[in-house]
């Protein structure tokens, strides 16, 4: 277990299960220098088609966890825990229990970095069930932008297919062009696919390869329309991040900053670790962890 500190601590990056690795991945990448304490609730992942109180709870618990770890702040790498459980953690939870402390979620600073990509404005969203029925993204997005046109698309199987490790093999295909045809036909203008799912990224080369396919038979660049990007999320995470902790100095002199990341798993901490080592392509050991 890590030590307890109430002053100095970790960050703590959380996720539902192996998606946030692709959050975490982003941030040390350009925050190598800090100390990180990953965990996952694959135990009791997907969160996607659970209710918002569920989801809320699951969170809740989690954050906890990581708050008695001694993280002074925690990123939800989770789109369905930020657009579930995050506002009521910040707006509840925070200010009776641990005023001291942060949690910050996914969904609004990928929104900020939207408005340097997209041209057309036309923006669609691939995203678990739960975010897209919470409609997060799309809020958000109009805030800032109020002139955009925005298509969510629920993936119901593409987290099954990364928790199951299935998301290299052949069978994925189908899934991903399905999915991806029905965001396109509802608007065919989209220049810009947010993958608002932390597990999502790790299908993109099927994703590209399929969009690929798609957009060449629906002739689009005869059409003169630029191809269509494909955001993850992972560097707009660790922007913001970086620019959060610039602007927020009480919080970043309590992060320890020895280069450690320590992982933790409500599963079995073995298939965690062959699973997560595969993703990121590092060997790493696990931890188990009790969430309840
Ligand atoms: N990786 C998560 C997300 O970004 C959740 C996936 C799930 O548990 O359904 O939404």
């Amino acid at each position: 277990m890590p030590i307890i500190n109430s002053e100095m601590g970790p960050i703590g990056v959380f996720d539902s299960g192996y998606g946030g690795l692709t959050i975490l991945e982003g941030i040390r990448k350009r925050l190598p220098q800090y100390s990180y304490i990953y965990l996952g609730d694959n135990a009791r992942a997907p969160y996607g088609t659970r209710s918002f109180d569920v989801v809320y709870e699951f969170t809740l618990q989690a954050v906890k966890k990581l708050f008695s770890f001694g993280c002074p702040l925690i990123i939800l790498g989770c789109n369905t825990a930020s657009a579930k459980a995050l506002r009521t953690i910040q707006q509840q939870y925070l200010p009776l229990h641990a005023p001291d402390r942060r949690v910050l979620g996914v969904i609004r600073p990928t929104v900020e970095a939207i408005g340097s990509i997209s041209s057309t404005r036309h923006i669609g969203v691939l995203a678990t069930e739960g975010t897209i029925k919470s409609e997060s993204y799309k809020l958000e997005i109009e805030k800032l932008y109020p002139d955009s046109t925005i298509v969510g698309q629920a993936c119901p199987m593409w987290v099954s297919l990364v928790e199951n490790s299935e998301f290299n093999r052949p069978g994925a295909d189908y899934f991903v062009k399905d999915s991806l045809e029905k965001l396109l036909s509802q608007d065919p203008l989209i220049d810009t696919i947010i993958l608002g799912c932390t597990h999502f990224p790790l299908l993109l080369d099927k994703i590209n390869q399929q969009l690929n396919n798609l957009t060449t038979s629906l002739n689009r660049e005869a059409g003169g329309r630029a191809p269509i990007q494909v955001i993850s999320q992972g560097e707009y995470i660790a922007t913001s991040l970086e620019d959060y902790l610039k602007r927020h100095p009480e919080i970043n002199q309590r992060l320890i900053q020895d280069g450690t990341c320590q992982y933790f798993t409500s599963e079995s901490p073995t298939k965690f670790r062959e699973c997560a080592s595969l993703f990121l392509n590092e060997d790493i050991t696990a931890q188990h962890v009790a969430l309840a």
